[in-house]
């Protein structure tokens, strides 16, 4: 793999500045922000008044924890364009998120949003190794979505030949790969797993191809993953972060220098770790889950952003900038089977060291009388002979059953049969009957 560490001169004069210097501008831009949410949100000003606090109470960083939580019902309830801070006629463009219940929640961003969401993109897809000149083939779903046009717009602002092809029609996502010889990739994970399966399917060899590169977000993926996707690509592949209700892609990234975690924006982004069940901001380093306070957001601004998201925070290394880990899961996505936790991603993990599975996996949740069960169903790879990935399916249950601690049952399936995401994929289907 090509060594694309950024060269003396690449990088912003923010990204390697003191951590003084970073703190200082936080603490400036934090105090403007939120005295306009106060002035100009009354969700804000409601919720700071319930709880006695007034934006005068907030002076340095450490007084951002006096503020109450903006949670993704506040968003919800003040639908569709309440929680503007600025009137709606400035606002250039909006996104929403697929609310699976109910309303979606809306975002709008005003001309200097969007040109400073393309900026921390631009950053994020420069960290990843990407250069002015490069082609750049963004798969992630135009539309609604933040994930298309954050990319894209990132993209053409480092000076990349952007290629906007969205999720779907996979066969021609491995043509245009094959005949615009891109250099980077955009795109969830788990459609890159659908889109080298093809490649493999046309009798193409995947470490063939021109991509250098692939920026992979949008969903929970590890370690594990990431080695899969290097050695069957032979490319890097580095994680992006970001959800619409804090801006889009682009509130953190790794670095392909270091692939150690990902680097949050802080000079946008104030990020905390918190206890999710009592809220108590925790020291980085402590897993919790990650609240979001935008910095420089005009249209609108978000105080103390619940995500759902699990992490902790750790020091920066390549950059200045703190980094999260990689996300382990959403507080939703948590299963709890029998008084123990888990997700996802730890199945994963379990799946990618067993080499007759394929990482293509759901997780069914089932309930007998009252008793809940689950199965993980799994493909088996393509080279591993049916009795062979059987024995497998049997080795990744005890594999559970010793990390984890739960009995799972394990189906291992035909390659093919499990369902395939064109963007973020349902990694948990709940078939349990409502209480
Ligand atoms: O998924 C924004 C995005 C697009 C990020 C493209 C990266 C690349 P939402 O649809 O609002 O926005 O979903 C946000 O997705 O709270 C996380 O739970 C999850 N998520 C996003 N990026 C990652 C990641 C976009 N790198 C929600 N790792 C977030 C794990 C991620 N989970």
């Amino acid at each position: 793999m090509e060594d694309l560490s950024p060269r003396p001169g690449d990088l912003e004069a923010i990204e390697t500045a003191s951590v003084d210097e970073l703190r200082a501008l936080q603490t400036e831009r934090l105090l403007r922000t939120v005295r306009h949410a106060y002035d100009n949100v009354p969700h804000y000003r409601a919720s700071f008044d319930a709880a006695g606090v007034h934006p005068d109470d907030v002076r340095e960083l450490g007084h951002l924890a006096r503020l109450p939580f903006t949670a993704k019902a506040d968003l919800r309830d003040n639908y569709p364009f309440g929680m503007f801070a600025v009137p709606r006629e400035q606002v250039v463009r909006l996104h929403a998120s697929s609310g699976t219940t109910g309303k979606p929640t809306v975002v709008g961003y005003t001309r200097a949003d969007v040109d400073m969401w393309a900026d921390v993109v631009a950053r994020s897809i420069r960290a990843a190794g990407g250069r002015a000149g490069h082609v750049l083939h963004n798969a992630y779903g135009y539309g609604l979505f933040t994930g298309g046009l954050g990319a894209h717009y990132g993209a053409e602002r480092l000076g990349c030949t952007v290629v906007p092809v969205s999720g779907g029609m996979t066969e021609r996502q491995v043509q245009l790969i094959q005949d615009f010889r891109p250099d980077l990739i955009m795109v969830t994970p788990s459609y890159m797993l659908s889109v080298v399966d093809e490649m493999e399917r046309q009798g193409i060899d995947p470490r063939s191809t021109s991509l250098k590169v692939g920026i992979f977000g949008a969903e929970p993926w590890t370690n594990d993953m990431r080695r899969e996707m290097e050695e069957r690509l032979d490319m890097h592949a580095v994680d992006i972060y970001g959800l619409s209700e804090v801006i889009g892609p682009g509130v953190a990234s790794e670095c392909v220098e270091s692939k150690d975690g990902l680097h949050v924006w802080e000079d946008h982004f104030y990020p905390e770790v918190v206890d999710p069940v009592t809220g108590e901001v925790l020291p980085d380093g402590e897993e919790g889950e990650l609240v979001l306070t935008s910095l420089t957001k005009q249209a609108m601004p978000v105080i103390r952003y619940r995500t759902r998201d699990l992490t902790r925070l750790l020091p920066g290394t390549a950059r200045t900038m703190r980094r999260m880990e990689k996300i382990t899961g959403r507080t939703d996505d948590m299963i709890i089977l029998r008084g123990v936790n888990l997700f996802p991603t730890q199945i994963e993990e379990l799946i990618l060291r067993t080499p007759e599975l394929s990482p293509h996996f759901q997780c069914v949740l089932d309930r007998e009388g009252n008793l809940d069960s689950l199965t993980v169903l799994v493909e088996r790879r393509e080279h591993a002979a049916p009795g062979a990935a059987a024995e497998a399916g049997v080795r990744l249950k005890g594999l559970v059953k010793a990390s984890i601690g739960v009995s799972v049952a394990v189906d291992v399936v035909e390659p093919d049969s499990v369902e395939r995401s064109l963007g973020k994929m349902r990694r948990i289907v709940d078939r349990r009957p409502r209480r």
